[in-house]
């Protein structure tokens, strides 16, 4: 069974997806710890009804960025994961962190990436006047936001969206498309080559696999 660590800041939507879809035998997986950089947060309380080991290693206790990613590293090494799945992690890694776990680490980001790395991005696909946004699972690489992309689920931009609007319709996707690439990986059909994302044998395009959710 593959074996999966998951990395949270916050409420861990994301993570609940992942332990849904596992409970409901659609990802073989076991998620052996859920570690939070921050306490107290909704998610490690998701964790722990789950029956999932929880750990907390603060960011705040650690001098530099270095410290803290070395230790999380070594915290994260006990137990082995084959994947680290950052969901809702809300930290800039260190590039030695992510060569680390290079071709076995995940992350999801709220934009149809490469457009709008960083944060508040409904706010710029509003501001921008876009008609579709989206989410993205990539492969995490040194470049913030930047590995190559695994799944992108797209939306429709409607008529008097507001960044919470638009939030929503992007989350609901979210949790659609990370159990499907963990799934994926856990079945061995996904891989990183050459910093390319594979699926099946095929280099997947630059927007990884594509769920265009408007023409539903
Ligand atoms: C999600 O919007 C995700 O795309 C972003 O952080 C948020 C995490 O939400 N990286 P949750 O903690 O999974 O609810």
């Amino acid at each position: 069974m593959t074996n999966v660590v998951v990395l949270i800041s916050g409420s861990g939507t994301n993570l609940q997806a992942l332990i849904d879809a596992k409970q409901k035998g659609e990802l073989p997986v076991t998620i052996s710890a859920v570690i939070s950089n921050r306490p107290n947060v909704k998610g490690l309380e998701r964790a722990q009804a789950a029956g999932i080991e929880t750990l907390v290693i603060d960011h705040k206790d650690y001098a530099s960025r270095e410290l803290f990613d070395a230790e999380l590293q070594a915290r994260i090494d006990e137990f082995d994961p084959h994947l680290v799945v950052l969901a809702g992690f809300m930290r800039i890694l260190t590039e030695g962190f992510t060569r680390h776990y290079s071709a076995r680490m995940l992350n999801i980001h709220p934009s149809l990436l490469p457009k709008y790395q960083g944060l508040h991005t409904h706010q710029r696909a509003l501001e921008a006047g876009d008609t579709e946004h989206g989410v993205t699972v990539h492969f995490v690489t040194p470049e913030l936001d930047g590995g190559p992309n695994v799944i992108q689920a797209v939306v429709a931009i409607v008529e008097g969206d507001t960044v919470e609007s638009l939030a929503q319709r992007v989350q609901a996707q979210e949790h659609v498309i990370y159990p499907m690439a963990v799934s994926w990986f856990a079945e061995k059909r996904l891989s990183m080559d050459n910093h390319q994302s594979v699926l099946d044998n095929e280099v997947l395009p630059p927007s990884g696999y594509v769920l265009d959710t408007r023409m539903k």
